[in-house]
């Protein structure tokens, strides 16, 4: 079975998004990030991707989706409220929303994903819980040089306390750090 990782671009001092819910400071280096060696190693281990409704709600339109996400694999959308049009999918890229809870999500996320990880990518709500719940077996976090002051923080939870961290690499990659972390489940 693959392994799940989950990771976001954060800023340096700590947000997501600004106060404005917008991100768009954080993808200063979209073409050498989507050019680089990890970020092909990263699409071509993942199987499936995990989102919250958030996350999803990011794009414009949610039919662009089939034609120019990173990830083209079945995408899991955590949510209370699935849109009422289902977005165009194709051959490789679909959309199954999630009513029952993350752990739900998951699960169908890992058999979709059959021998490939699921890659979950935000927001930091899903990500959280999914880290309480003890089900992420990498954590990463895309250091962006950028300060926005204030905003909506990684993963801001006092539940979060306690998950045991332990390095696992350190890419440098366009104007990002991308430092992992492997979960210690146990013991
Ligand atoms: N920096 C980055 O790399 C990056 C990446 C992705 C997103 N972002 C930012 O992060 C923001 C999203 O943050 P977020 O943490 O609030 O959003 P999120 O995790 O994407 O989505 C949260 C939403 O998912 C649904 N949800 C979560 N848990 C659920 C559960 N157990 N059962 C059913 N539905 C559930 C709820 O939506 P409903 O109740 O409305 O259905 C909830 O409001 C975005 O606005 C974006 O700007 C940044």
């Amino acid at each position: 079975m693959g392994q799940v990782h989950a990771g976001m671009a954060v800023s340096i001092d700590g947000f997501v998004e600004d106060t404005r819910g917008n991100a768009g400071a954080l993808s200063v280096d979209s073409e050498a990030l989507f050019s680089s060696a990890q970020f092909a190693e990263t699409k071509a281990r993942t199987g499936a991707v995990v989102m919250g409704r958030r996350t999803f709600d990011m794009a414009d339109d949610p039919d662009a989706f089939a034609d120019i996400y990173e990830f083209q694999v079945p995408l899991f959308v955590v949510t209370h409220r699935p849109p009422e049009r289902h977005p165009r999918e194709n051959d490789a890229l679909t959309f199954t929303f999630v009513t029952d809870g993350v752990e739900a999500a998951l699960a169908q996320a890992r058999a979709a994903a059959g021998e490939h990880d699921v890659t979950v990518v935000g927001g930091p709500d899903v990500i959280g819980q999914l880290l309480q719940s003890g089900l992420v077996d990498v954590l990463e976090m895309d250091l962006v040089p950028v300060l926005l002051g204030a905003g909506t923080r990684f993963l801001d939870s006092p539940a979060l306390a306690g998950v045991r961290l332990e390095r696992e690499f350190v890419h440098e990659i366009g104007r990002r750090t991308t430092l992992g972390f492997r979960v210690v489940h146990g013991g």
